[in-house]
């Protein structure tokens, strides 16, 4: 079993690594992005998270024939800042997150991510948690099963399979992967089971999903990297599926951005937390596409931190915060000397499409 990285330069030339600079890969994995991350070190330092055991013992013997300048931390990646801290890192130059399973979980049958091998219905990333995809087909009601295939899998026949799956479930437990994919395939129209790809692919990235908490952790800790982040460091999110994109891309976004009237006469891109390095998403060549079939639905997307001006943010906030109430309690009409610099803005201030980080 091989797990043949993805966007593997592009990954970390998003990063522009600095030789002496912190840098923190979430998603170990096989050791692919840590790898070139550590090879591009002198006195740098190379923090990587992953949850998986066998992941971390195949990583940790390839990244120690570069360098000894690395720490695995067995945690999951949305304890981000708490496993930083706990090793007195503070701030870091950049991270990078490759998300999903790697091939070694995808392609392990026992571990039961795969429709094509038969296997316990297990999903679980990390083996030391108890929740399995097992307990969610067989014990979640009717609703929960059918939300999680809409949200998580975008699946348009969600509630028959879930209807369908309660039907199964009531004669005896499902308790393996090829169990599973009878029953989405029985609940699918001949049409629909005649397109190309694998009829039961949304179901079970959905379950993937859910067992892991995979959206729901990745934004989470997203948002501590941009925090942890120095200025001038780099973030970068290879995604596999729109879900985890759509995170990346909208947070991305909601950081470089500040909603503050238009004719307000500053230059606000520069003030906002992050600048985008990627307008467009960075996609896979067609070379890595023809020899990494993992690499077709990925995208890169890298943003930096941008220059630190806090100060004019606490100045900006207590105005935004003062000057409504004081308006109310003095209409500027009555003082329109006290008022003139303020008025000559031709805008009015409105609290609420003002969004602060
Ligand atoms: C796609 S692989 C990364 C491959 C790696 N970039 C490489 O070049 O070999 C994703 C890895 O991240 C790990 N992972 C996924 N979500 C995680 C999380 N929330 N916390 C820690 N590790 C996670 C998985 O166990 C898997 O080993």
């Amino acid at each position: 079993m091989k797990h043949i990285t993805v966007l593997l330069e592009e990954g970390i030339d998003g990063l522009a690594i600095k030789p002496d600079g912190i840098y923190v890969d979430a998603t170990l994995g096989g050791g692919g992005h840590s790898s070139l991350i550590l090879s591009k070190l002198t006195t740098g330092h190379l923090y990587a998270f992953d949850q998986d055991d066998y992941a971390i013992n195949k990583a940790k013997e390839r990244l120690s024939a570069i360098g000894d300048n690395f720490t695995i931390i067995k945690a999951n990646f949305v304890n981000l800042a708490q496993e930083l801290k706990a090793l007195g890192v503070e701030k870091i130059d950049g991270i990078i997150y490759d998300l999903g399973v790697s091939s070694f979980q995808f392609d392990d049958p026992e571990r039961g991510f795969s429709y094509k091998y038969d296997a316990f219905l297990d999903m679980r990333m990390n083996q030391d948690v108890k929740l399995c995809a097992y307990d969610i087909v067989n014990t979640y009601p009717l609703g929960e099963l059918a939300t999680i295939f809409t949200k998580y899998g975008e699946e348009p026949f969600a509630y028959k399979i879930a209807q369908n799956i309660l039907k199964e479930r009531t004669k005896k437990p499902i308790k393996t992967t090829l169990e599973l994919v009878d029953v989405i395939k029985g609940s699918l129209p001949q049409k629909v089971l005649n397109k190309k790809g694998h009829p039961a692919k949304l179901v079970f990235q959905a379950l993937r999903i859910a067992v892991n908490d995979e959206l729901q952790v990745f934004e989470k800790s997203l948002l501590q990297a941009i925090e942890m982040t120095n200025i001038g460091g780099r973030i970068a999110v290879i995604s596999f599926h729109s879900l985890e994109d759509r995170i990346a891309k909208h947070t991305f976004k909601e950081y470089s951005e500040i909603h503050i009237p238009k004719n307000l006469p500053i230059a606000v891109k520069d003030i906002a937390p992050l600048k985008l390095i990627t307008k467009h998403p960075i996609l896979p060549s067609e070379e890595e596409l023809a020899n990494n079939n993992r690499a077709h639905s990925a995208k890169l997307r890298v943003a930096e931190k941008q220059k630190n001006i806090e100060w004019f943010y606490s100045i900006f906030c207590l105005f935004i915060a003062i000057f409504p109430t004081y308006e109310k309690a003095n209409p500027p009409k009555k003082f329109p000397n006290t008022f003139i610099s303020i008025n000559s803005i031709p805008f009015k201030l409105n609290k609420s499409k003002v969004k602060l980080k």
